[in-house]
């Protein structure tokens, strides 16, 4: 068996990137068509098309059976009544859990069966939220500063996008009067 080299790297709280690396995915509005409840909110930001989140990878050992290791940054903003969001997925290896550690920003993740049982947390600084396998996940910037959580997941998970965005998650975060609330998404089927 191949024996990998430990692996040292530096994050950068302020701005999430490790190791001042280039981020391996940026979402902008645009690559998130159909994923927001108000098309019309949607389509009028769409000129501007924000980037909404970034993923900034830690050079990991690449061990077949290993970890991936990062961060992710989602900037604030609302899109009619959303917040900006991550697509969200399962794993395709479904028994794949992922361990968030929220670093700064306040946000929310859901946390979701395929038949929508969800469950909902709060995201602040220190939080630690286990995701076992087989649920979906998905995190919100609730609030006005970035949000910046590091997230630790088996190597050989993979991302199934697809069930997401063909059905949705049963449960929105929306804003509301005093802050965020739960809704049932009106679009879930
Ligand atoms: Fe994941």
């Amino acid at each position: 068996m191949e024996l990998f080299q430990p692996v040292l790297a530096k994050l950068n709280f302020e701005d999430g990137t490790i190791d001042n690396c280039e981020p391996i995915i940026i979402r902008h509005l645009g690559d998130l068509q159909g994923y927001f409840q108000d098309e019309a909110a949607f389509q009028a930001m769409l000129i501007e098309n924000p980037v909404l989140y970034r993923v900034y990878p830690m050079k990991a050992s690449g061990e077949e059976a290993g970890l991936l290791v990062g961060t992710s940054v989602i900037e604030p903003g609302i899109v009619g009544k959303e917040y900006f969001m991550t697509k969200g997925h399962f794993h395709l290896l479904e028994k794949a859990p992922e361990v968030y550690f929220t670093l700064s920003g306040e946000g929310m993740i859901l946390i979701e069966t395929a038949n929508g049982n969800a469950v909902a947390q709060k995201m602040k600084k220190g939080t630690i939220h286990y995701i076992p396998g087989k649920w979906a996940h998905r995190t919100i910037n609730t609030g006005a500063v970035p949000l910046i959580f590091f997230a630790v997941w088996p190597a050989n998970a993979g991302h199934n996008y697809g069930a997401i965005k063909d059905k949705g998650f049963a449960t929105l975060v929306v804003k509301g009067k005093d802050g965020p609330e739960l809704i049932k998404n009106p679009s879930y089927h």
